[in-house]
């Protein structure tokens, strides 16, 4: 029976349904929400996954990138998303700054957002070179969100919001990186703007889901910033 929410009775999503979800190739979605009202929306959609994700600093507070975004900004977002976000698998990103000065900082920073973000886990961006960090936090039991390709929080260095993996030698590049931290231990890697074929062979090399942004149709799930679903966004338009 749908309840006030327009959606059948709802079990919460937890990472065993993603996991069951994943092995079954029913396709997981996830949507990004930044405060109590676009929270509500992820959850009465029926979406899969909420993700807090650090665009909220350019779509909800009007930066220029997510940079400047602090650590007590995102967990004030997260703290109102959680609180209408009830059903999802409540996912947040670890601000620019906050994870890779070492190991110990990055899990000092996750604790942070699993005890007062109220989240189940963490998203940060980067391929080998983080994958002792993503060990560090989840060896104590906090689940890591990997994400590769386009990574925005090093747009500086990688000259733009670009598409990332045209080459071969690119594209071998984001699969190290995509196994490396699949090996040290995340659950699920988004794969943000890179070819769809490359986007798939990765998919297929992994034994963990890919959630796609720019990626093709062949990830294991898709995810999409709710401000620019909606069309709320228009500084640039995502293609
Ligand atoms: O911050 C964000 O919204 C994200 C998605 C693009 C995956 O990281």
């Amino acid at each position: 029976m749908a309840g006030q929410s327009g959606v059948a009775r709802r079990s919460k999503i937890t990472i065993n349904t993603l996991n069951r979800m994943y092995k079954h190739n029913e396709p997981i979605s996830m949507m990004t929400a930044q405060d109590y009202p676009s929270g509500l929306l992820v959850d009465r959609a029926g979406i899969d996954m909420c993700l807090v994700g650090d665009s909220l600093a350019m779509v909800a507070l009007g930066y220029e990138s997510t940079n400047p975004l602090t650590v007590e900004e995102m967990l004030h977002h997260c703290r109102a998303v959680a609180r209408g976000c009830k059903h999802p698998f409540l996912v947040a990103d670890l601000p620019y700054g906050s994870y890779e000065t070492s190991p110990e900082n990055a899990l000092h920073s996750a604790l942070r957002f699993l005890k007062e973000g109220n989240v189940e886990a963490v998203k940060l961006e980067g391929g080998e070179e983080m994958a002792e960090t993503i060990r560090r936090i989840t060896r104590v039991g906090v689940p890591v969100l990997g994400h590769v390709g386009l990574t925005p929080q090093r747009q500086s260095a990688l000259g733009g919001f670009r598409v990332q993996g045209k080459t071969a030698k690119q594209a071998q590049a984001l699969l190290k990186d995509a196994l490396a931290v699949q090996e040290a231990g995340a659950f699920m890697i988004v794969l943000e703007a890179m070819p769809a074929e490359i986007a798939s062979y990765i998919t297929q090399r992994l034994h963990v889901p890919t959630i796609g942004i720019g990626a093709g149709v062949e990830c294991s799930g898709q995810v999409l910033v709710q401000n620019d679903a909606l069309g709320l966004f228009d500084r640039f338009v995502p293609k």
